[in-house]
């Protein structure tokens, strides 16, 4: 059966462009098609200047976020990064795989060291060696798919190097893995910048429709968000991104296809009015599982618990075998 993994990273609060980029796919294809397993990706969320309460409470939020987003833990596994040694186990072998130059090239790396430097700080290590450890999330468990929006492909890409490279130098030892971005909505931008992705960690707060907004301050931002000159409403990714960008979160909440669906509108106003409520449906569901779910916190921990057990189990052979193809004495 085909092995997929992926994981969201608790940096801030998840968005929209985490739901119909990922998560919604996960829920409603990935779980019933294979092996499948999901991760709070905590250990990244310190890769940059961090606050351990908000870590702490955005992993918990995630993990329940997840599940409400319709996981189910008897169909896949959902567990959090830190519980499972095996990924900064495998993570430092990786490192003595990959090359300095390599990580650099990193666009993420390239655009996120900057903006450490800027803020006054240092630029963590981890943070270059970041998509190391995202290597070794998906290779400890031999996936053969990651389903991951297009701003993660060149991690995914970097993922599959080093397997080849791992078990060209020590032996075959890793199921080298893909990229599986979704048809629509794989990069949902910002609504008052729709030259740059919807990001959680952003500081642009009405451009970012979160996952937990409530409907109203939804409509308000999907009203609000930048168009383009001209009042023809066309699917233009390039001359027209605004308006691309609306089309296609109304094509990914209700179906269809952003350019067949440019045709039934004649104004921009009317395709924000539809937008709106479109995400608003589509959130509504997940808001009220959200909301039971936190009424049990005992729930979510049981399952974090039994994820992290079945997940050690799946990564401890694999990593134990590369740690042998090295060269390292068992112990
Ligand atoms: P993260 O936490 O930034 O995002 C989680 C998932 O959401 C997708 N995504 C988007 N898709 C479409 N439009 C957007 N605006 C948008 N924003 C986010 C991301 O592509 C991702 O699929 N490095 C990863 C976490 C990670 C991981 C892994 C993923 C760590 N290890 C192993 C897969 C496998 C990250 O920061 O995702």
């Amino acid at each position: 059966m085909t092995r997929v993994f992926s994981g969201v990273k608790p940096t801030g609060h998840l968005t929209l462009g985490n739901y119909l980029g990922a998560m919604r796919r996960w829920a409603e294809v990935d779980q019933h098609q294979a092996d499948a397993l999901f991760c709070v990706v905590d250990l990244h969320a310190l890769t940059v200047d961090h606050d351990p309460a908000r870590v702490r409470r955005l992993s918990r939020q995630a993990a329940t976020l997840l599940l409400a987003a319709g996981l189910d833990p008897e169909l896949c596994t959902v567990f959090v990064q830190s519980h499972v040694d095996e990924h900064a186990r495998l993570s430092y072998l990786l490192e003595c795989v990959a090359s300095d130059g390599e990580m650099r090239r990193m666009i993420q790396y390239k655009e996120k060291a900057p903006r450490e430097q800027a803020r006054g700080g240092s630029v963590r290590l981890s943070l270059l060696t970041y998509p190391v450890l995202m290597a070794a999330d998906i290779l400890a468990y031999g996936t053969h798919e990651v389903p991951v929006g297009d701003d993660q492909t060149q991690h995914v890409e970097l993922a599959r190097d080093l397997a080849v490279r791992f078990n060209h130098r020590y032996g075959h030892t890793f199921v080298v893995p893909k990229a599986t971005p979704p048809k629509v909505a794989a990069r949902v931008m910002n609504l008052q910048d729709p030259t740059a992705k919807m990001g959680k960690s952003d500081d642009s707060g009405p451009g970012i429709v979160y996952l937990l907004d409530e409907p109203d301050v939804v409509r308000k931002k999907v009203m609000r968000a930048v168009t383009d000159s001209g009042r023809e409403v066309v699917y233009d990714r390039e001359g027209r991104p605004g308006v691309a960008n609306l089309l296609e979160i109304l094509a990914a909440c209700q179906g269809g296809n952003p350019e067949a669906l440019s045709g039934a509108y004649d104004s921009y106003g009317a395709l924000k009015k539809d937008t709106a409520e479109a995400v608003v449906e589509v959130l509504r569901p997940v808001q009220e599982r959200h909301r039971e779910l936190c009424a049990d916190p005992a729930y979510v921990e049981r399952v974090l618990r039994r994820g992290a057990e079945k997940a050690r189990e799946m990564a401890r052979p694999m990593v134990d075998a590369a740690y042998r193809a090295i060269g390292l004495l068992p112990a």
